[in-house]
């Protein structure tokens, strides 16, 4: 679906931002990489889609069909729901039985059919978000990127989403790649968890999580869970020199 080879992106002001990452994501597999703040993650998600060219490396993608999910909703606030999730449709032409029957589908899919002629302001965080899925859902992409959607709702609406999001991907069976600061989240969601260093961003190890779909949400309460968690925790960490503690 999507193959990273030797990327390395250095912006106009100096900064390297990746360097010399690799990674390859199969059609209907789900991938999470976290890392610390400012280590290129975002910048990995645009390159994969295509919305930043690498400096050097290569990408290659088996379909044009991708979804970006970002932490911010980005939805119109003039538009009702309904009228956002058929926005893309709207762009690319689609007729309008079509769009609409395709945004009643996504509407009902992320739980909003209530909710299809409110306008965002008098949404939820977490509603919001599920409209800003329904939008992506539209276009039925074959990869979805995630940029740490999450990052900005409550624990409850968070986990509720992340529950949310792998049925959407058990029904639909796109490929995910989900980029997470949330250790838990990305063991939740990912058949493999991969762990970048400090910028600039590398693969430090790559963690496999041994748990078949669907997963129940109080899996994340199992020691097996916690044993995978703490094998990412572990490679997050720095390693440790001789002049540690002095
Ligand atoms: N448009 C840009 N121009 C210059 N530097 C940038 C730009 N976008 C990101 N950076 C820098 O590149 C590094 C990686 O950024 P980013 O990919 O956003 O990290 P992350 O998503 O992991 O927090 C950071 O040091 C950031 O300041
Ligand atoms: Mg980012």
């Amino acid at each position: 679906m999507l193959t990273i080879k030797d990327l390395s992106v250095r912006y106009p002001t100096g900064t390297l931002a990746l360097d010399g990452v690799s990674l390859s994501l199969a059609a209907g597999e789900f991938v999470a990489i976290v890392g610390p703040s400012g280590c290129g993650k975002s910048t990995l998600l645009k390159v994969a889609a295509g919305l930043l060219a690498p400096t050097e490396g290569s990408v290659a993608k088996t379909s044009d069909h991708i979804g970006f999910v970002f932490q911010d909703p980005t939805l119109l606030p003039w538009r009702s729901v309904r009228k956002n999730v058929e926005l893309i449709g709207e762009l690319r032409g689609m007729s309008r039985d079509d769009r609409q029957k395709a945004a009643t589908e996504a509407i009902a899919k992320v739980g909003l059919s209530d909710f299809a002629q409110d306008r965002p302001s008098t949404l939820s965080g977490g509603m919001r978000m599920r409209a800003s899925l329904a939008r992506t859902l539209i276009t039925r992409p074959e990869l979805m990127l995630f940029d740490e959607p999450f990052g900005a709702l409550d624990e409850l609406t968070r986990a509720k989403l992340c529950d949310d999001v792998q049925t959407l991907f058990v029904a639909d069976q796109f490929a995910g790649l989900l980029v997470t600061h949330s250790i838990s989240e990305a063991v939740y969601l990912a058949e493999r968890v991969l762990v970048m260093t400090d910028r600039p961003g590398r693969f430090a190890g790559e963690v496999p999580v041994p748990f078949d779909y669907p997963r129940p949400p109080d899996i994340r309460y199992t020691p097996e869970f916690a044993k995978t968690t703490a094998g990412v925790y572990s490679l997050l960490q720095p390693p440790s020199t001789s002049e540690d503690g002095k």
